[in-house]
């Protein structure tokens, strides 16, 4: 499974970066809104610091606007792919992007239904957001199961990007199911590395060591 790291944030993507786990990053306009820098500079410094798939969300609701965002966004870098919420104008400019061969990520998915037309519609990846469902009495993971049932049954090449993941097992539920991305907050990466028997057992080896003549 790829993780994308969810953050707009330039420095939580160089420490993730260097830990060698990151293969992409998906920012949206509120993660954006907590930085101080303009959104198209820091889209363009998270371009230069990872060459995987760099998520950037479109704000306007006409397919037109979309398309036109969507291209002056395609501008800052190669590997810049446009996020389209799941509407039914998300859907034309998802097919009108995928025929310009610009990538898209259709967000804000809660349903199979929904994840069915995405695919249709040709997007590169859908982003079906677990944790706000789990917040309103909905298995958020039952639906990436559906949606991998639905894709495989067809061989629908659209990947299945876990969003809204606010805990380690959302991740390794996600792997289980065998989605093809999580996508995953900096503070939830710092989870997913500890263990409290991993810090014992360094504490207990450095004591032991101490013990010990080295030459
Ligand atoms: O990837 C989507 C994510 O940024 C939304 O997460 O926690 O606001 O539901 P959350």
């Amino acid at each position: 499974m790829k993780i994308f790291i969810d953050t707009a944030n330039i420095k939580e993507i160089r420490e993730a970066v260097e830990m060698g786990i990151i293969d992409g990053v998906t920012t949206n306009p509120t993660l954006l809104a907590k930085e101080s820098q303009p959104a198209i500079q820091i889209l363009r410094e998270i371009c230069s610091i990872v060459s995987g798939p760099v998520s950037a969300e479109v704000v306007t609701l006409d397919t037109e606007g979309m398309i036109k965002e969507a291209e002056e966004l395609a501008k800052i870098a190669k590997n810049i792919v446009i996020k389209i919420p799941l509407t039914k104008n998300g859907l034309k400019a998802v097919r009108i992007l995928a025929d310009r061969r610009i990538k898209t990520n259709v967000t804000l998915c809660f349903s199979p239904a929904q994840a069915l037309l995405v695919a249709k519609a040709g997007a590169d990846y859908v982003s079906p957001f677990i944790g706000r469902l789990d917040d309103s009495s909905h298995r958020g993971m039952d639906l990436i199961s559906d949606i991998k049932r639905i894709y495989q049954n067809y061989g629908f090449k659209t990947q299945i990007i876990v969003a809204s993941v606010r805990n380690p097992l959302h991740v390794v539920d996600a792997a289980k199911i065998g989605a093809d991305i999580a996508t995953v907050p900096f503070a939830v990466i710092e989870q997913l590395v500890k263990h409290p028997l991993t810090d014992i057992g360094i504490q207990r080896f450095f004591e032991d060591y101490k013990k010990i003549p080295v030459r």
